[in-house]
């Protein structure tokens, strides 16, 4: 293929989104649209991506930073031909391809067809059938179904209103013709705009055969103008993720009730639930199950975890056969070696707890490292923070925490230890003992309730 510089139209100004963001920047998945054009891009084959911005549009360089890419401004607003022509002075290669940042749900399939079909001679435009092709360019064609021009709603006769088949606002050429046909361009049109989609005449015109090329499917053309368009193309494109995940062998509760924000990763026989919701990049191996309500970010679960109903975690790796919740909290730096446990209401941070080890119960482990076949009382809490520094609790191996204690940081419990329930742990508990840290239990004989005056 030749080199191909794809131009990404982004300078609208989205007033119906009633918005301070730019249009572009709206998220699907939790990733500007405009994000999601420059990544198919790239994955299309784009050698260079060139992006027209406009009026008042830093904030969409700034959101964009991370993106290798040209940029143009169009100051103002005078039409998708004009918005080309700022990028073309930028352009070094053979072909250009023009895509729109308010277009999201163009596939890499689709572009790669239209970019294959570029001979660097020839013109070729994605169009689509529609059953109301209302307020979208029409294709025109002659009598032996070659393409003529293309014409504007605003433009169109009675009859042409009734063509079906309509301009996505896709299309490839060389970059050669596109410079020249562009300086060709004028405004004299209902709308007084310079239309890109003036050069398919010109290209019909200097004899360059107009070749026209389908989207997948017509859910790939459509575009956002406000929030209920934005709500409906991230269904459209959380049922494909859900699709793709159910034929690579995983089971959802319910394709309709699953989000996916970022990049997850399955091996066989997985099982989602409803209403999880996946960020950044997620790995789940092999027989895990997820239950409802969960978020899971950035993680990696190794194989046989169950996750039960309502758990959030960030930035934690669950080794093979981890059991977590119901309403566990794993925050970031958290590692369960396998088989470990954590319950109901229990909040794990910066820790590692080892193999077989069980935190079951209402509890808070932070900046603590826990040996294996650990038991963890109800109510325990590692009391990690003196209001200015945090510090370390070592558990070593087979230690037993009786319920509702504190071990305040920095303290090592040794290994094999027995900790009584209640206790306030200031000091190195030795291995093998029993440490206790609590109030002798007192009973006072003849003691009685308070009785209720009688007025
Ligand atoms: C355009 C096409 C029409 C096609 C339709 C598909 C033209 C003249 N018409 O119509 O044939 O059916 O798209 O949706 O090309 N933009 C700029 N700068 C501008 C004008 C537009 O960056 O000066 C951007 C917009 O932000 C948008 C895209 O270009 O992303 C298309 O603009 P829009 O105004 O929606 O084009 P239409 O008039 O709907
Ligand atoms: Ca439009």
């Amino acid at each position: 293929m030749q080199s191909l510089s794809v131009v990404i139209l982004a300078a609208g100004q989205g007033t119906r989104m009633k918005s301070s963001r730019p249009k572009v920047l709206h998220e699907v998945a939790g990733k500007p649209m405009l994000g999601h054009v420059c990544s198919t891009a790239l994955a299309a084959g784009a050698t260079n991506l060139h992006i027209v911005y406009g009026h008042g549009g830093e904030q969409v360089r700034t959101a964009m930073e991370a993106t290798d890419a040209k940029w143009a401004l169009q100051a103002e607003q005078k039409g998708t031909g004009h918005a080309v022509a700022q990028a073309i002075p930028g352009v070094e290669d053979e072909l250009v391809m023009v895509l729109y940042g308010d277009v999201p749900l163009v596939t890499v399939d689709t572009l790669r067809r239209l970019a294959n079909d570029a001979d660097g001679n020839n013109l070729v435009i994605l169009t689509a059938m529609l059953d109301d092709p209302t307020g979208y360019g029409r294709i025109v064609r002659d009598d032996d179904g070659a393409v003529v021009c293309i014409v504007e709603q605003k433009d169109a006769t009675e009859q042409q209103k009734q063509i079906r088949e309509i301009n996505t606002g896709m299309l490839v050429t060389s970059a050669d013709n596109l410079r020249r046909w562009l300086g060709q361009l004028n405004n004299d049109n209902a709308q007084g705009e310079y239309y890109l989609t003036d050069i398919v005449a010109m290209a019909v015109a200097d004899g360059k055969p107009v070749l026209s090329v389908h989207p997948g499917t017509t859910d790939e053309i459509l575009g956002v103008n406000n929030r209920e368009q934005l709500a409906d193309i991230e269904r459209i494109y959380q049922r494909r993720r859900a699709t793709e995940l159910m034929l690579s062998g995983v089971t959802l509760a319910d394709p309709a009730r699953i989000d996916i924000r970022g990049e997850l990763i399955t091996g066989h026989d997985v099982y989602i639930d409803v209403n999880a919701v996946f960020e950044g990049r997620v790995e789940i191996g092999d027989n895990v199950r997820i239950g409802a309500n969960c978020v899971l970010k950035d993680v990696v679960l190794h194989t046989d975890v169950v996750v039960e109903p309502f758990t959030v975690m960030e930035q934690a790796e669950l080794c093979d056969g981890v059991h977590v919740g119901p309403y566990a909290r794993l925050r970031p730096g958290t590692v369960l070696h396998s088989g470990a446990r954590i319950g109901n209401f229990v909040e794990v941070k910066k820790s590692e707890i080892g193999a077989g080890s069980k935190v079951n119960h209402l509890s808070y482990v932070g900046d603590a490292t826990v040996g294996k076949n650990v038991n963890i009382g109800a109510g325990t809490i590692t009391c990690n923070y003196d209001g200015a520094n945090k510090y370390q609790t070592i558990i070593e191996d087979d230690v037993f925490v009786g319920s509702d204690s504190q071990l305040v940081a920095p303290v090592t419990i040794g290994k094999g230890a027995t900790i009584g329930a209640g206790s306030c742990i200031t000091k190195n508990a030795p291995a093998g003992e029993l440490t206790l840290a609590r109030q002798q239990q007192k009973t006072i004989s003849g003691w009685q309730r308070p009785v209720k005056k009688s007025n």
